[in-house]
């Protein structure tokens, strides 16, 4: 017997397909050659428009593709622009004005900070994912609820530490940010660090940990160890360890975690008054 053919799905099944196959942020209607010389459109045809980007769930529009400037010229520009912020509200605006990186087009939002910016200790991950995307701060999907549940374990949570990201727009997909997008938003994110000041900064993963702690070497090596982390105007003690995501993937990592834990919470105590 003949088989049905499958019935067509309509244009919300399609939708919720790709946003569960993890396809949820559409920049055009169809690909954009960005290598090609916009001025020399071939014969008969009109270089394409620029396009509007639009995450999947909304459709709405959000943002226009604008011409980012150069790797070099971006990073220039976020060092002079980082380093006059006076305050975190003004850096939090000065980025939000700031179209040196193309990451800024295809997010949802900024995602800033989240916490006290009076707190001792500061935890810095890699990038907002999804969930932080659209809320616009960092840590509140499924691995920043495990955030929460491991500094509740040495007595810490949102109103006692300041939590940030090295890159502070969603990369779509979330795909891994490239070398130039990490070098443009770094001097934003060290400026944060100097403006929290805080007594103990804690890298949570590979990315942000090689970032800010200038090393080469790998999560395993670098967890559990003191560095020193330079603002520029203070020395700051500053522990690596694993991502929550790490932990999500791999759980029997948590105990190491947990130790790494316990030592930040002993260089509080010894450091003197209480957390904040
Ligand atoms: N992973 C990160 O590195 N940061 C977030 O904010 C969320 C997930």
């Amino acid at each position: 017997m003949a088989s049905l053919p499958d019935p067509v799905p309509n244009v919300q099944q399609l939708l919720a397909f790709y946003l569960e196959a993890g396809v949820d942020c559409a920049l055009a209607e169809e690909p954009v050659d960005h290598l090609a010389d916009p001025d020399a459109a071939p014969p008969g045809r009109e270089a394409a428009p620029v396009q509007p980007v639009r995450t999947i769930a909304a459709m709405l529009p959000t943002a226009r593709i604008e011409a980012a400037p150069a790797p070099e010229a971006a990073i220039a520009l976020a060092r002079e622009t980082a380093r006059t912020a006076p305050t975190l509200e003004a850096l939090r605006g000065l980025l939000e004005k700031f179209d040196g990186c193309a990451l800024k087009h295809t997010a949802t939002r900024l995602v800033f900070a989240d916490g006290n910016p009076n707190a001792r200790v500061m935890f810095v991950g890699e990038a907002p994912g999804r969930e932080e995307d659209l809320e616009g701060l960092p840590f509140v999907g499924r691995s920043g609820k495990l955030l929460d549940r491991m500094i509740a374990t040495i007595g810490l949570d949102r109103s006692k530490a300041y939590i940030a990201n090295v890159i502070p727009w969603r990369p779509p997909g979330n795909r891994t940010p490239t070398p130039q997008e990490t070098q443009i938003c770094l001097p934003f994110i060290q400026r944060q660090i100097e403006l929290v000041n805080p007594d103990i900064l804690v890298t949570l993963g590979n990315p942000s940990t090689q970032t800010l702690l200038s090393t080469r070497e790998g999560i395993m090596r670098t967890r559990g160890r003191w560095f020193d982390y330079d603002t520029g105007t203070r020395v700051i003690r500053a522990m690596a360890t694993f991502h929550p995501a790490y932990l999500l993937r791999s759980p029997s990592y948590k105990r190491m975690a947990w130790q790494d834990l316990r030592a930040i919470a002993k260089a509080l105590e010894q450091a003197g008054s209480p957390s904040s």
